[in-house]
């Protein structure tokens, strides 16, 4: 049976009762208007505890001035038929006011994490994650926390909050989910028209060709972003927002490809603002 809960205090309990009797608590925050992404986590909590919590709240203090807050898909009946399918146990549905009561004025933030990649464009996204994240997590009060790699650098952010500020929960991270045309499964590409969807898909196109660069043995970084930033220039709805090849926890530039390294792109599809990301892994040269 699954319990929807809106009220933290009500949240608390449930997780100080589950705890009493012994249960280990695994978490899925989100957004809703899940896809098969969302459940994918879903079901690697399921196998690592006893109970499982997924939150569906969208986070006001992530959205800048004049991103899409407003618009942004929300379907709770759907995500809760969704939700009970999955078994999940717990679903947590706070209003806004019951997260951000009056008088609210305290957040986390990050020195340079979101210094990098989606923070240069949306300069208050990764403190209002890292703050409801933490929230959320003294409402849920989990074991264990999974997350996408499709947002790699909120992985990133997350596992270096619950570090820093020594919280004591296990961070999972869970791979990239894709919808069978290669295009990474996202909320937001419920916005994407039919017209759209081949321009979209250039973002997996130029990340593919990236790895088919790898293995023809190029170790440099600027003609494979080069040879991306032309695949996907090719669309003329699409502006890229970064194209960026990483250290994989700095998430600083790197030069020569000479270990794995994080290939990250952000993309917007007429206006439509898209991620997607892959670890390119050198492997060694015949010959
Ligand atoms: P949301 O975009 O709803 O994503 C919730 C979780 O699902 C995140 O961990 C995200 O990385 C994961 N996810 C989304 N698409 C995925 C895909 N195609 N494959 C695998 N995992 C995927 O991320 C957020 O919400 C918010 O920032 C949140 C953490 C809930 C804080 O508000």
């Amino acid at each position: 049976m699954l319990t929807i809960i809106e009220s933290v205090n009500e949240m608390q309990q449930c997780a100080d009762e589950l705890r009493r009797r012994g249960k280990r608590i695994a978490f899925v925050p989100t957004m809703g208007f899940l896809h098969e992404g969302h459940l994918s986590l879903m079901r690697a909590g399921r196998q690592l505890a006893d109970t499982l919590v997924v939150s569906i709240f969208v986070n006001p203090a992530q959205f800048g001035p004049g991103e899409d807050f407003d618009t942004y898909p929300r379907d709770l009946d759907r995500d809760l038929d969704l939700c009970r399918r999955e078994k999940v146990d717990v679903v947590f549905t706070p209003s806004r006011p019951e997260m951000y009561p009056e008088y609210y004025q305290t957040s986390v933030q990050l020195a340079t994490l979101p210094k990098h990649l989606c923070g240069l464009s949306r300069p208050v996204f990764f403190t209002g994650v890292a703050t409801v994240v933490a929230k959320l997590f003294n409402m849920v009060k989990p074991h264990i926390a999974v997350f996408g790699e499709k947002d790699y650098q909120q992985l990133l952010v997350i596992r270096r909050m619950v570090k820093d500020l020594n919280m004591d929960i296990e961070i999972v991270g869970s791979p990239l989910i894709r919808e069978p045309d290669g295009l990474a499964m996202s909320s937001r590409n419920n916005y994407l028209t039919a017209q759209q969807r081949p321009a979209a898909l250039s973002l997996n196109e130029a990340l593919t060709n990236a790895h088919q660069m790898i293995d023809s043995g190029t170790r440099e970084s600027t003609p494979i972003v080069s040879a991306a930033q032309k695949i996907i220039d090719t669309h003329a709805e699409n502006e890229i927002d970064y194209i960026s090849i990483c250290d994989l926890l700095t998430l600083e530039g790197v030069e020569t490809i000479d270990r794995p390294v994080l290939m990250a792109l952000a993309v917007r599809v007429g206006g439509i603002r898209l991620i997607d990301n892959s670890i390119l892994e050198p492997t060694p040269q015949a010959g």
